[in-house]
């Protein structure tokens, strides 16, 4: 409005200057219309007066001259009329002949250009025409017009003039504002469009605009140059350090605070008698989060699980973590026993895990779980809403527990930068669409600016999945999705661990874990040694590495008595029926083997731990193996394999790896297997076992290169590079949409 007033106003002046200006112009011109007309009219008169007047003047009776020239001059503008016989006569006239009018000057009116008379009764416009009868000439008739109606009639045109100039500018410049309103919208539209990389496209007709091309490309040129002078060197070139994403968080992010949610939390507080103890919980997330929530400060939003945990927190649910230095704080949320249930165990882990794992376990999906599953996202979303100190947090939301949590921020902090991952596969959308509440599920994911997978496979699964079940437009060039106004990027992030691993982890020397575990299992000191660290999860594919060990022993029985499998199993979603079982077959399956080459002595190959274990005693682990065994069926990453590569500061150990691991495509140097292949197996662990020490060193330096490139300092500041790159972009069409916004005071988001 305030921009239409300052281009109305100015435009009405100079229309109005304009018709002050040609004030004078008109006024000259009417003047000759009017002149002109005069002139008509005394031909007019002169001729229908020629008769009569010329019986009159033969007549010779002055009297009836001037009556009959006095009955014409009732004509309210006829002024006077007047007849000279010749040059020397007086003239036989009305008594209003101005005195200026004698017969001796008449000539002087001849030309049409002197017919103006400025006399004492005003100005007068006199006509001389001659009188004749039969050819003769008999004299002059005067003929006066009174010219004030003249003056009053430019007057009033003027007034006209001047009205209709205001008139049409104030028109013109409605028009043009809303024209102009119309093509800016368009263009803002169009260039809100292309920033948000959906092409030149119009809003309604989807046609191209060619005339914005050339300034999309300078507006790219442009975003690409600030984006490079922001981003911190070259990517590939850095060291990536807790320094390095402080500095992110610090320029690119300006200090802003990050908002970690997840369920599980880093650290739980456990009642065990009169003390709290701590535990740190086998979660590939919290692996990778809690050094990236060490080096950002910021705030972890968790379910609180531990029996002591409320006992810890302040009266806003905190507690300041890690316990010995504190660098962040921990919120924790509350959820009932029977939210839990529903949430957690029931449509998180009874649903949505085996539907995004091909483990071959049916998923569960209740109505009640369902509703759980909603109520405790909420539950999240408010938490988020409390602990955000701005408009625009920058949220970083973890896994399938919190599908929901990303659209309830979007609606809650419409400003926020949601940046979620998704730690576990995604299955192909007919395996996905099996879920009842498909729709819901990708709505709530698609609240993200951000949706970051392990593989790109994943991602493709996902835009695969938003293209067959949800009305949205996916762009495959540059793998987004643009559904509900709203665009969100879906990328590949690889996820990994702390590098260089945290000192006390590999504090004792390799050589002495070695001694140590083989002397707690009563083991010879050159006994091989095979590890398996794990969640005691069906998607782990635990069984079918202890059926590997029972092939390797019957296949190679040299192994017999000089190879253990150390299998650490930490207890995992214990209420669930599936894990229950799964536990059952495990503990089982060791059983047997172990009966079947006991062989009377005291020889087990396999050391099945189904217990808590604290990660300096899993890096113990690690140190003291020949090998490391990952056979999981199914797995987003698993950060395993990288934690046994990052322990291995002996360039020492060998790796054998399932396939069907994301880590797979990171550690070709690790022996690949195809855990459902039995024999392969045994054979992979044979050739790990047999490896000669050169080789173990050769693949486990390219592997430790890899994992100390791509350590989740990059995983994590990557994604808060590609944040940062969203939010100058947001602000950019803010400003256009702001300048959009102020012809009309609307706002469009
Ligand atoms: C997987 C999931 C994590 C989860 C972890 C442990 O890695 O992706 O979200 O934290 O398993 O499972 P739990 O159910 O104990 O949290």
């Amino acid at each position: 409005m305030r921009l239409s007033l300052r281009f109305i106003i100015p435009l009405v002046l100079a229309l109005a200057g304009l018709a002050y200006a040609m004030v004078p112009l008109v006024d000259q011109l009417t003047l000759q219309w009017f002149m002109r007309d005069l002139d008509t009219r005394s031909t007019l008169i002169s001729n229908t007066v020629q008769e009569p007047l010329a019986d009159l003047v033969r007549a010779g009776n002055r009297t009836r001259i001037i009556r009959y020239f006095t009955g014409i001059t009732r004509d309210e503008r006829v002024y006077a009329m007047a007849f000279c016989a010749s040059p020397q006569d007086k003239p036989v006239a009305t008594l209003s002949l101005p005195k200026e009018i004698r017969c001796a000057d008449l000539d002087k009116f001849a030309a049409p250009s002197e017919h103006l008379l400025t006399s004492d009764q005003g100005p007068l416009h006199v006509t001389v025409k001659p009188l004749e009868a039969e050819g003769v000439f008999l004299g002059r008739i005067a003929i006066v017009h009174d010219m004030s109606f003249i003056a009053r009639r430019t007057e009033e045109t003027k007034k006209y003039l001047f009205y209709f100039f205001v008139v049409l500018g104030a028109m013109v410049s409605f028009i043009t504002v809303v024209i102009a309103q119309l093509s800016w919208r368009g263009w803002v539209q169009g260039m809100r469009a292309l920033l948000r990389g959906e092409g030149l496209l119009r809003p309604s007709g989807r046609t191209d605009l060619p005339e914005l091309r050339p300034i999309a490309r300078d507006l790219r040129a442009l975003i690409r140059d600030i984006e490079a002078e922001h981003r911190p060197r070259d990517e590939h070139q850095m060291a990536w350090t807790p320094a390095t994403l402080r500095a992110i968080l610090h320029g690119e992010l300006r200090g802003q605070d990050v908002i970690v949610v997840s369920n599980r939390e880093p650290y739980i507080h456990v009642r065990a008698g009169e003390i709290i103890a701590i535990h740190h919980p086998a979660s590939g997330l919290v692996t990778a989060m809690e050094p990236i929530m060490r080096a950002c400060s910021g705030t972890w939003i968790a379910h609180g699980s531990g029996s002591a945990d409320r006992e810890v927190v302040d009266r806003r649910d905190r507690i300041p973590v890690p316990p010995e230095k504190p660098a962040y704080q921990l919120r924790r949320v509350w959820l009932s026993a029977e939210e839990e249930a529903g949430y957690y165990y029931g449509f998180a882990n009874e649903g949505l895990w085996p539907l995004c794992h091909i483990a071959h376990v049916r998923p569960t999906f209740r109505t009640s779980d369902w509703e759980y599953y909603v109520k405790a996202n909420r539950i999240f979303a408010q938490a988020v809403e409390q602990e955000s100190k701005s408009k625009d947090p920058i949220v970083l939301v973890q896994d399938y527990h919190l599908a929901l949590l990303p659209r309830m921020i979007r609606d809650a902090l419409p400003a926020a930068t949601v940046i979620t991952f998704w730690h576990i596969p995604w299955p192909n959308p007919e395996a996905f669409a099996i879920c009842p509440w498909r729709e819901e599920l990708l709505d709530g994911l698609l609240g993200s600016s951000i949706l970051g997978f392990h593989t790109q496979f994943h991602c493709n699964n996902f835009v695969d999945t938003v293209d067959r079940l949800l009305e949205a437009r996916v762009d495959r060039e540059m793998f987004n999705v643009s559904y509900r106004g709203k665009l969100t990027a879906v990328k590949r992030y690889p996820i990994s661990i702390e590098w260089p691993p945290s000192p006390p982890l590999v504090a004792k020397a390799a050589e002495r874990c070695k001694v140590e575990v083989r002397e707690r299992h009563g083991l010879p000191r050159d006994q091989a040694i095979g590890v398996g660290v794990d969640r005691l999860d069906y998607t782990k594919g635990i069984e079918e590495r202890f059926r590997a060990v029972e092939r390797l022993l019957e296949l190679q029985p040299q192994w017999i008595g000089k190879f253990t499998f150390v299998q650490i199993a930490a207890p995992s979603r214990s209420s669930i029926e599936q894990y229950q079982e799964y536990d059952a077959r495990v503990r089982a399956m060791a059983e047997r083997i172990n009966k079947r080459f006991a062989a009377g002595g005291g020889y087990a190959p396999i050391v099945l731990k189904v217990e808590h274990h604290e990660p300096p005693e899993v890096y113990e682990y690690y140190r003291a193996a020949n090998l490391c065994f990952v056979s999981s069926l199914h797995d987003g990453m698993n950060l395993v394999a990288k934690e046994f590569v990052s322990s291995r500061d002996d360039d020492r150990g060998v790796l054998v790896l399932s396939q069907f691991t994301g880590a797979a495509r990171e550690l070709p140097e690790a022996i690949i297997v195809n855990p459902y292949d039995t024999d392969q197996c045994a054979a992979a662990l044979h050739m790990a076992l047999s490896m000669s020490e050169d080789e173990q060193r050769d693949r486990m330096r390219l592997m430790r290169g890899l994992v100390g490139e791509f350590n989740v300092f990059r995983w994590a500041g990557r994604m808060l590079i590609d944040a940062a790159g969203m939010r100058r972009h947001g602000r950019l069409l803010e400003r256009t949409a702001a300048a959009d916004s102020l012809p009309t005071g609307t706002h469009r988001a």
